[in-house]
């Protein structure tokens, strides 16, 4: 699902050529092929798309045999350590679909292997990529220019559709994705991080199964991920921040609701409809301008395509930004292993009923 969704945003990129696919299931990388097929010429360029294009089924080949400057790793979760290890050898650059691994143990390792085989100038990026949605990125800008005062409060509300079928059906169980606290949920403790500027330092939640996936069965086992959760976190700066998940949610208007308060003001955004709402305290009840922002400047053929309102094309153009200038990535595999960790530390507080600190989580 994702690479495909990657090839359309890629496809609107200027001075961007997908030259090979890597996939060991050949439906896959039929759906690729054809989803590069339809895409239009590259931009600044005449030839059709998807016809020349050099197919692997495993990373080890197209490491050795292939000529690229960027790989995607759009690949389960549970598999993303041992992808990244030839492409970080490779010297090529490289995003990284979310999470970056399943525990923190595992992105660790990423990090050293990122640092034992550094090039000058060779990105390495996570694709958290609700940064890059147009609501997300204009509540991140008044949360940060200080016109709401000290920042307080953050909530985060997703309430959504089950979980979508995948190839081999890898996400049903949390030892392939990491827990749905880690899968899912990675992009909004991305956002809290980024949106406070702080540093969480003690997670505290409630979640279960309770509804989704129970009358499944793989290979005899039912599946045990977790469908709905609340999430409490303190950070350092004495900001706290929430987030409200339902699974089992499909009768709603707004998947993502983001709401940030400070002392002198709220900014909240609701992504789907792409509106974003801001008032200060001092203009009293009701006063709240609204922007009906949409999703912004995305190309329709990206919009047709994908699932994120346009924030891979966004964060796909950020990425080649930061490469033509020699800058670091903006969304670093240390933004990576912070969102898994604060995943891993909400599926130990429902574990063990207590909150849990940060500092459990990320001790050496
Ligand atoms: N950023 C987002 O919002 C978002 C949304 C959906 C999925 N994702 C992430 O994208 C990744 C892929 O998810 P998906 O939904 O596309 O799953 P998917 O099951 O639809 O596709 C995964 C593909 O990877 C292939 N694969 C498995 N092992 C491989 C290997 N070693 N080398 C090459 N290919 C391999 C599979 O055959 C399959 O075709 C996951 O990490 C997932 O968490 C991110």
């Amino acid at each position: 699902m994702m690479g495909v969704e990657h090839i359309h945003a890629l496809g609107a990129l200027a001075g961007c050529e997908v030259v090979a696919l890597c996939d060991p299931h050949h439906e896959s990388l039929d759906r690729a092929g054809a989803a590069l097929a339809s895409s239009p010429p590259p931009i600044g360029a005449g030839s059709s798309r998807g016809t020349s294009v050099a197919r692997f089924n495993s990373v080890d080949d197209l490491v050795a045999t292939c000529d690229f400057d960027v790989a995607v790793v759009a690949t389960p979760n549970f598999t993303h350590r041992a992808v990244l290890e030839p492409l970080l050898h490779s010297g090529a650059h490289v995003l990284v679909e979310k999470p970056l691994c399943t525990t923190v143990s595992d992105c660790r390792e990423v990090i050293a292997l990122e640092q034992a085989t550094h090039v000058r100038g060779r990105v390495v990026w996570v694709g958290l990529e609700y940064r890059f949605m147009a609501p997300t990125m204009r509540l991140l800008e008044h949360s940060r220019n200080g016109e709401l005062g000290r920042l307080r409060m953050v909530a985060i509300r997703e309430h959504r559709f089950p979980f979508l079928q995948k190839v081999g059906d890898w996400n049903r169980f949390s030892c392939n994705t990491g827990g749905t606290l880690v899968e899912k949920c990675c992009h909004f403790f991305d956002l809290m991080r980024l949106i406070l500027g702080s540093e969480p330092t003690r997670v505290f939640a409630s979640g279960a199964q309770d509804v989704n996936h129970l009358d499944e069965m793989y290979d005899g086992k039912v599946p045990d991920i977790i469908d709905n959760a609340l999430v409490i976190v303190d950070f350092a700066s004495g900001a706290r921040a929430s987030l409200d998940l339902c699974m089992f949610a499909e009768a709603t208007k707004n998947e993502q609701e983001i709401s940030v308060v400070g002392d002198l003001g709220k900014v909240e955004a609701l992504v789907t409809e792409g509106v974003v709402r801001t008032g200060l305290r001092a203009n009293g009840w009701f006063q709240c301008e609204e922007d009906r922002i949409g999703h912004g400047d995305v190309p329709a053929s990206v919009l047709q395509h994908g699932a994120h309102h346009g924030s891979s094309w966004r964060q796909h153009m950020a990425m080649q930004s930061a490469i033509r200038k020699g800058a670091p990535a903006t969304v670093t595999t240390h933004d990576g292993l912070m969102s898994v960790a604060m995943g891993e530390a909400a599926h130990r507080s429902i574990m063990l009923g207590r909150p849990v600190l940060m500092s459990e989580i990320l001790a050496p």
